[in-house]
């Protein structure tokens, strides 16, 4: 397994040029299962979840193809091959329950192993199951696996989610496309991701309205077409790349990124002493006081703060003047960068489902360990500030969410590189 070495103390300054966001990609990606035609999407980023959710893609019947150059990908599901989504593949993603709507929808039955993915709290799919239990799928759980069947095909149903979740948004929105009739879903999730799934299934030939809003409404068709879909910048890596300027001092600007979609971070990065102007779709971000101050956060579903950038912003807050507090609602064990900022210094007090966070002068470079996706990134970012090199072991969760993000931050100015663990 690789590793990345960072030597920390140089500010980030130029441009980088925001992929197509993970989170859409792979949702128009199971999109391709609903139809018999082929689905071309484009923005479709480099990355290991993508290359994961291929797999069984290909598994299933697809034919794929994927250009990471031109990052144009070609999905054609003219038969379903096979309805079984196996352990071995889902478990390294949860986001491959994303095919049992699709798949049930279209063939009648479907075999998904119950999920894997980053280790951060139990993160059930009942509301996926329920959802889809009301659209007139029967399911049974056994072994590990949903098995799911609907020979007469699905009805369209009044779907109230008792929590906003954004798979289960989509699974059931995907799988009511092809209902007979009309579906409402209510306390539906409202993340950009979203609109643009159903944006793509609107192309398709779906008939959905409310996107964007917390209730959606879907009339059911007997089948949907082929289309071209480009998929939208990814927020998260925005986000992320604005945290990192915010933390190194320097002038970043993010290409091809949304500012709409970042609207969460405004205030606290405002708040923080930084500022992010938009120009066309590039955002500047710049420090705008000497030093970085401290701000609470609470993450929330979309348009709140979101969960993904809240080890982020705690990294930022480590090195910000006075205290924050950051309070995670959306997923229980989140903290589990905590004890990996401690060891470069950062001074932390976790309480519950908070974490307070007391500015340092500086952190120091240390040995730390990658633990899921986002935890990752927050490492990385505290290696750009820290004094002396920081090295991230286990770099296998990174390379499943962010795209080149070693020449990326290198191309502005960042001193990291790549290694062989065995070459420590
Ligand atoms: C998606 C994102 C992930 C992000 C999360 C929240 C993808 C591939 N992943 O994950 O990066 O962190 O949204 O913004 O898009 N829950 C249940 N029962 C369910 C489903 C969810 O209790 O059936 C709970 C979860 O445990 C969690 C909350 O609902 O506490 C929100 O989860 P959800 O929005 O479903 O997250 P994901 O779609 O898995």
């Amino acid at each position: 397994m690789d590793k990345i070495r960072i030597y920390g103390g140089t500010p980030l300054n130029g441009e980088i040029e925001i992929s197509g966001a993970k989170n859409a990609a792979l949702k128009v990606m199971t999109a391709a299962l609903l139809t018999d035609q082929p689905l071309v999407l484009h923005r479709i980023p480099d990355l290991r979840d993508v290359a994961s959710l291929s797999e069984i893609l290909t598994q299933l019947g697809v034919k794929l193809s994927y250009d990471a150059g031109k990052k144009t990908m070609r999905l054609h599901s003219a038969a379903i091959a096979s309805c079984v989504a196996p352990y071995d593949l889902v478990r390294k993603m949860r986001a491959s329950i994303l095919v049992l709507g699709p798949l049930v929808a279209r063939h009648g039955e479907a075999k998904v192993s119950l999920p894997g993915g980053c280790a951060i709290g139990t993160r059930p799919v009942d509301m996926h199951i329920d959802g889809l239990r009301q659209l007139g799928v029967e399911i049974e759980l056994v072994d590990g696996y949903i098995n799911a069947r609907a020979p007469r095909g699905l009805t369209g149903a009044h779907i109230h989610f008792p929590k906003v979740s954004v798979g289960a948004t989509e699974n059931i929105m995907m799988a009511a496309t092809l209902a007979k009739g009309t579906t409402t879903l209510v306390n539906a999730a409202r993340e950009p991701e979203i609109v643009d799934l159903g944006e793509c299934l609107i192309k398709m030939g779906a008939e959905i309205t409310g996107l964007g809003t917390d209730t959606i409404i879907i009339h059911g068709k007997a089948f949907l077409r082929g289309t071209e879909h480009a998929v939208i910048a990814d927020r998260i890596e925005a986000g992320t790349f604005a945290i990192a300027g915010a933390m190194t001092g320097g002038t970043l600007r993010l290409k091809h990124c949304n500012i709409e979609h970042i609207d969460y971070l405004l205030d606290p990065l405002h708040k923080a002493g930084v500022d992010l102007v938009s120009d066309g779709d590039t955002v500047t971000v710049k420090r705008i006081s000497k030093q970085l101050r401290g701000v609470d956060i609470m993450t929330e579903p979309y348009p709140g703060f979101p969960t993904d950038l809240q080890a982020q912003m705690m990294s930022m807050l480590t090195i910000s003047e006075g205290a924050g507090m950051v309070t995670e609602t959306i997923f229980e064990n989140r903290f589990m960068h905590v004890p990996e900022l401690a060891r470069m210094g950062a001074d932390i007090t976790i309480h519950g489902s908070s974490a307070l966070v007391r500015g340092v002068s500086k952190l120091r470079g240390a040995d730390v360990m990658a633990t899921d996706l986002r935890a990752s990134v927050s490492l990385v970012l505290a290696g750009l500030v820290a004094e002396g090199a920081t090295t991230v072991h286990r770099i296998y969760h990174l390379e499943r969410g962010y795209e080149n993000i070693v020449s990326k931050l290198s191309s502005v100015g960042a001193k990291l590189e790549r290694m062989k663990e065995e070459a420590a």
